[in-house]
């Protein structure tokens, strides 16, 4: 068997993309950043413009679990079409589809409940920090449940490929596990799906923690050149002059070091030697500028999709009718498997 997490695709993907469909999403609680960007949306364009089938979730469903933030969610969605059309996703190839407009993958999560366990739902890592973070006096029991909704968003198109960041991998690893035990206990329905990490290390935000909008230390995509600048003037750094790249003794400045490299396509390890004896006022204004100017065609494009929200909705209209007809069938194939079609 095939590990279950790999950083470059695997062989069979640039042999034959074809042979591969990808499905992955985010949760449309605000606009994208470049931590989403480098952690899994480049990757996305990358294999799909390989030639890989692409399905783009807007979990919009999984917001309910955290109930601050759900807000404008029509505006979240909205801004996050944009994102993706501004990264590079294609709608003419891609699946863009929303979890609330596909009933038929919804009805999966019945079965694969039933797949698992309750103490397995308690011992995901991921949920465990999400419980922990979220400060909430009681939790719902979709935040336990939702992994298993993930499982019938990768499952339901029969993605073979999971491009997502590290906080993802316990979901992928349940979703494997409820693919195989289905095969097993009914009939062999479901391909079991591989994780694709991103190759670039993971990319922390400006105040050395996970990058994430609730944290208030992410850069969007969607940020103009000024608060960009202000986000990276915040930044925690050290006192040492000489910059260098050194992420495990060193990681607010390294992180610095890694968001100007990534946005210039260079080493992490020139661009702190670019930078020399400068210090941190002179890192931050290379990070800044890196920044700005990797951002500046995404936010024009960006601008442009939102000024025409009537395009934004016809390609969520047609990629929810694309998931449907491909749940419908995926769904039969499920009843039929479980002696339920009558
Ligand atoms: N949980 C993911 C996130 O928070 C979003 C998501 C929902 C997802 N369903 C998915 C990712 C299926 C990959 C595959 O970012």
């Amino acid at each position: 068997m095939a590990h279950p997490v790999t950083v470059a695709p695997p062989a069979r993907v640039t042999r034959d993309p074809a042979s591969s469909r990808i499905l992955t999403g985010d949760r449309p609680t605000g606009p994208l950043h470049l931590g989403h960007y480098f952690g899994t949306l480049a990757n996305r364009v990358r294999l799909q413009q390989a030639g890989v089938e692409l399905f783009v979730l807007v979990a919009d469903y999984q917001v309910l679990t955290d109930q601050d933030l759900a807000g404008d969610l029509a505006g979240h969605v909205e801004s996050q079409l944009a994102d993706y059309l501004a990264a590079g996703i294609d709608p003419a190839s891609a699946t863009i589809f929303a979890h609330s407009a596909v009933p038929e993958l919804n009805q999966l999560l019945l079965p694969f409940l039933s797949l698992v366990s309750v103490s397995e739902l308690q011992r995901n890592p991921t949920v465990k920090d999400e419980i922990a973070a979220s400060r909430q006096a009681s939790v719902s029991a979709l935040m336990f449940t939702y992994p298993v909704h993930q499982a019938a968003d990768i499952l339901f198109c029969r993605a073979n490929l999971v491009p997502v960041g590290r906080d993802q991998l316990p979901h992928v690893e349940l979703t494997r596990a409820i693919a195989r035990r289905f095969n097993d206990r009914y009939a062999p329905v479901f391909p079991v799906p591989q994780a694709l990490l991103s190759q670039a290390p993971l990319l922390l935000g400006t105040d050395g923690q996970k990058m994430s909008k609730s944290r208030g230390n992410a850069i969007a995509l969607s940020a103009g050149p000024d608060e960009t600048a202000r986000l990276i003037r915040q930044a925690k750094t050290d006192s040492r002059r000489l910059i260098t790249y050194e992420p495990a003794t060193r990681p607010e400045v390294s992180n610095l070091v890694l968001l100007a490299a990534l946005c210039q396509d260079r080493d992490p390890q020139q661009v702190a030697a670019g930078i020399g004896t400068g210090g941190a006022a002179a890192l931050k204004r290379v990070v800044t500028e890196s920044v700005n100017e990797f951002l500046r065609p995404i936010r024009a494009r960006r601008a442009g999709y939102l000024a025409d929200p009537g395009y934004l909705r016809r390609v969520l209209a047609d990629g929810n009718a694309r998931a449907s007809d491909v749940a419908a069938q995926t769904l039969a194939e499920v009843r039929a498997a479980m002696r339920m079609s009558y």
